[in-house]
């Protein structure tokens, strides 16, 4: 019989196309998402995409009976992958209690029906902001790099929540975790059927890029040329989605398969480079022929100056390696641009 996945926000992006290669990889997936930063129609895309038709259950996570129905509609689920959080840095300022509630919250209804549920495991999404700016004698940075005060109330909801995970399995709880530590996730699926689809006017570097690259936006701005660092702007480990994706699965065969040597564990989750914003930028424009507008603008509040991964770990324990390289993300992330154009979207 097939092993049987929630996926939380499966139909927004990090989990939409973890679905995508759950399903390739011979997993059921029932998507449990409040739509509240999606649409349903994503499940169409993936049934496209795969031929198969996840299950989907318009569920919040924070309510916990609605929650609880559907562990007792699908009664074998194995594993968790959850994904459901708010996630917009900026608006996590201005609403703490919203992403308390939500990131928070949500997490601990799920981890109380796992055991009555007999769910084996979970991975939790979790982010290299945890590290803040590492100290520069730890970079690339480890799992093991210490944990600096949270930047953000969205980074400090990553940061609790996985202690709370700790904690409860800590305090005998009969599950398994795995806390995946993503750097930055771009680009979409090589069909673009599914991709990134940003609210508004993104915040993120690659939507606000493609946008202007379609003309949508008049330019980029360029947060910062004057950092420490080879061409003054700042540097992040860029990973492509689909690699990401895979990972999720990895993670999961850990789990399921007995692998785990301890019953929580870490992995940092990134292609193990860093790439500095001008040489995004310089690399979108060689892989697409698209000049892209952009200008040097001031620092960005808040932002780290340089992080890459050290994805060592994964690679060994997990058996998975990213296998993308930055242009073929950048080229996807392109299409899909103009995917969402010929649709009408943007
Ligand atoms: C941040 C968080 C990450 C979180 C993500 C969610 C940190 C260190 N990272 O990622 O944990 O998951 O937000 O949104 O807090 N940039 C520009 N112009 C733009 C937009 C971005 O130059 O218009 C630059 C930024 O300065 C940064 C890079 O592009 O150097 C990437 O920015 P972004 O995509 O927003 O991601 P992070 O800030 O790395």
């Amino acid at each position: 019989m097939k092993r049987k996945i929630l996926v939380t926000g499966g139909t927004g992006f990090i989990g939409s196309h973890t679905t995508v290669e759950l399903i390739q990889a011979g997993y059921d997936v029932v998507i449990v998402d409040n739509l509240s930063n999606s649409s349903a129609d994503v499940v169409d895309g993936i049934e496209k995409i795969t031929g198969v038709r996840p299950a989907f259950e318009k569920v919040d996570c924070l309510d916990y009976s609605a929650l609880e129905h559907v562990f007792q509609k699908y009664t074998d689920i194995s594993g968790i992958i959850h994904f459901a959080a708010s996630k917009a840095v900026g608006e996590s300022v201005q609403k703490p209690l919203l992403y308390y509630r939500n990131n928070l919250n949500s997490l601990i209804n799920l981890l109380q029906l796992m055991p009555e549920y007999h769910v084996k495991g979970i991975i939790f999404s979790s982010s290299c902001t945890v590290y803040g700016q590492p100290d520069p004698e730890n970079l690339p940075v480890t799992e093991q790099a210490p944990i600096k005060k949270a930047e953000s109330p969205y980074g400090n909801t990553k940061q609790i929540c996985e202690e709370i995970i700790t904690d409860d399995i800590k305090s005998g709880a009969p599950i398994h975790a795995i806390l995946l530590r993503y750097f930055n996730p771009i680009g979409s699926h090589p069909s673009a059927i599914i991709g990134e689809m940003p609210n508004g006017v993104p915040a993120n570097l690659i939507p606000y890029l493609t946008q202007t690259a379609m003309g949508i936006r008049k330019e980029l701005s360029v947060f910062g040329n004057d950092y420490n660092t080879p061409d003054g702007s700042c540097i992040r480990d860029y990973i492509y989605i689909v690699d990401l994706a895979k990972a999720h699965v990895a993670a999961m065969a850990h789990i399921l398969d007995d692998k785990m040597t301890t019953p929580v564990d870490v992995f940092n989750i990134g292609t193990g480079k860093g790439n500095s914003v001008l040489e995004l930028i310089k690399t979108f424009e060689e892989c697409t022929g698209v000049k892209l507008n952009y200008k040097i603008v001031g620092r960005r509040a808040g932002d780290i100056e340089q992080v890459w991964g050290n994805v060592d770990k994964a690679n060994k324990e997990l058996g998975w390696k990213a296998q993308h390289t930055l242009a073929e993300a950048l080229s996807s992330a392109w299409k899909w641009q103009q995917e969402l154009r010929k649709r009408g979207i943007m």
